[in-house]
């Protein structure tokens, strides 16, 4: 298992290039099975999660291939309906590709994907709006086992603006008879991306972005190409590392309208943000001020940022508040940072971070993709050597961050651990 290794204390500075967007790239993946024929998506990130639906998809027949940033796929064998246990486990999106195999084969059997470290993440809602649009759902020995002759448009209100299940649902709803609409539908820039290549296969979505989706359904799809947008997280995880160290940074295809709250945070703690030819400029905040966050459906704050901005915050002067709405175990990071001397405490979902002047480097263990994320910022910013291990979880949303942290000026390696 690899560890990274960050000697702290650098300012960053240059530029750095945001890859494609893990969690919008995984439902485009998956969406490929709804066309016939191929499919191109472009600006795929090489990404752990990336490369395991591609293995998912495999396993259902179709062809995939993912290889310089381009994810391929031919679905001239997509016929088969299960996706096991082994490979869902490992990614709970693999939910995902019920959508296409109901709408597609009329079957699918797929492994329940269970909690993670984070929360106890239930299917609920994705497995009532599946009834909805006429299926048939059981669960038997672990499995969700789903059968359609053919879909039907419906009227679904989603309990929660669930993003998995507003995914799941439009690729449903793609291929269906009839008008479906998605009521309190998600609204985060990946869920209209996803609307966008629906269409750019021939589908008729209209509202992605706001909170109610309007799918017609249409009798077949065909494949496409398609570019995937810039990853909202990642910008503001560098936007971040900008921040933490006091540096000024550039970073390239970072979207200024896909950041949400983020934007004014940043702008509140100090920090000024400009557009500079489809790049972000962040130049570092004078006497940066501590920013209260508590973590919403976008726009509001994501939740997949809480992590970082925590890191931000333990070096901030002053006390700051963070709120976790959406994960019931989303702290994890707050003992590790805590062990580079950052002084927080939990009270029910809020953590309490006092900024202290300075982190001191120490090992320390990633515990989930984010809170990876969260350690290498502190780690930045601490004075002396930090290091992290089970680094693995950082590699299935982050696309070489060690490299490209380090063209930013950091001093920071990946070892395989002895
Ligand atoms: C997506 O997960 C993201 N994953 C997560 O990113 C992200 O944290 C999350 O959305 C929220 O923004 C991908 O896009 C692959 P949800 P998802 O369904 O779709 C409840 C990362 O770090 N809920 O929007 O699984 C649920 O418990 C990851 O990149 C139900 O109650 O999240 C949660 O409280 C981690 N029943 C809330 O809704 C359901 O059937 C939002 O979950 C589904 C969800």
């Amino acid at each position: 298992m690899d560890k990274i290794i960050i000697e702290g204390g650098r300012k960053l500075k240059g530029e750095v290039e945001v890859s494609g967007s893990k969690n919008a790239c995984l439902p485009l993946m998956v969406a490929a099975l709804l066309g016939k024929g191929r499919s191109r998506i472009t600006g795929a990130p090489d990404l752990m999660d990336v490369r395991t639906m591609g293995q998912v998809i495999r396993t259902l027949g179709a062809e995939a291939e993912l290889a310089d940033g381009v994810f391929s796929l031919d679905s001239r064998g997509f016929s088969r309906c299960e996706a096991p246990y082994d490979l869902v486990r490992t990614m709970r999106a693999s939910i995902y590709v019920m959508g296409p195999l109901l709408a597609r084969l009329g079957r699918a059997r797929v492994s329940l994907p269970g909690g993670c470290a984070i929360g106890a993440r239930p299917i609920n809602l994705h497995l009532a709006g599946f009834e909805a649009l006429g299926a048939k759902v059981v669960l038997k020995h672990g499995y969700v086992e789903a059968t359609a002759k053919k879909l039907k448009g419906a009227r679904i209100v989603l309990d929660k603006p669930s993003v998995g299940a507003t995914c799941n649902l439009m690729m449903a709803a793609a291929l269906a008879q009839g008008t479906s609409y998605l009521h309190n539908a998600a609204q985060e820039p990946e869920i209209t991306d996803l609307a966008n290549f629906l269409n750019r296969m021939g589908g008729r979505v209209q509202g992605a972005g706001t909170d109610c989706i309007e799918i017609k359904g249409v009798s077949s799809l065909t494949g496409c190409e398609y570019a995937v947008i810039p990853d909202r997280i990642e910008a503001a995880t560098f936007l971040c590392a900008a921040a933490i160290t006091g540096g000024s940074i550039r970073v390239r295809r970072a979207r200024l309208d896909h950041l949400g709250f983020v934007a004014e945070k940043l702008a509140l703690h100090g920090m000024q943000l400009s557009e500079e030819d489809g790049a972000l400029r962040v130049v570092p905040a004078r006497g940066p001020k501590p920013v209260n966050i508590c973590t919403m459906p976008y726009p509001g704050f994501p939740t997949d940022l809480q992590a970082q901005w925590m890191a931000l915050m333990a070096v901030t002067p002053g006390t700051s508040v963070i709120t976790e709405t959406i994960w019931e175990n989303r702290f994890l990071h707050v003992s590790e940072l805590t062990r580079l001397g950052a002084d927080i405490s939990i009270q029910g979902n809020s953590a309490v971070v006092k900024g202290v002047r300075r982190l001191s480097g120490a090992p320390v263990m990633a515990s989930d993709l984010r809170a990876s994320a969260a350690l290498v910022l502190a780690a930045l910013a601490a004075r002396g050597r930090t290091e992290i291990s089970r680094i693995y979880h950082l590699d299935r949303g982050y696309e070489a961050l060690e490299k490209k942290l380090a063209r930013l000026g950091a001093r920071v390696k990946r070892v395989g651990a002895a």
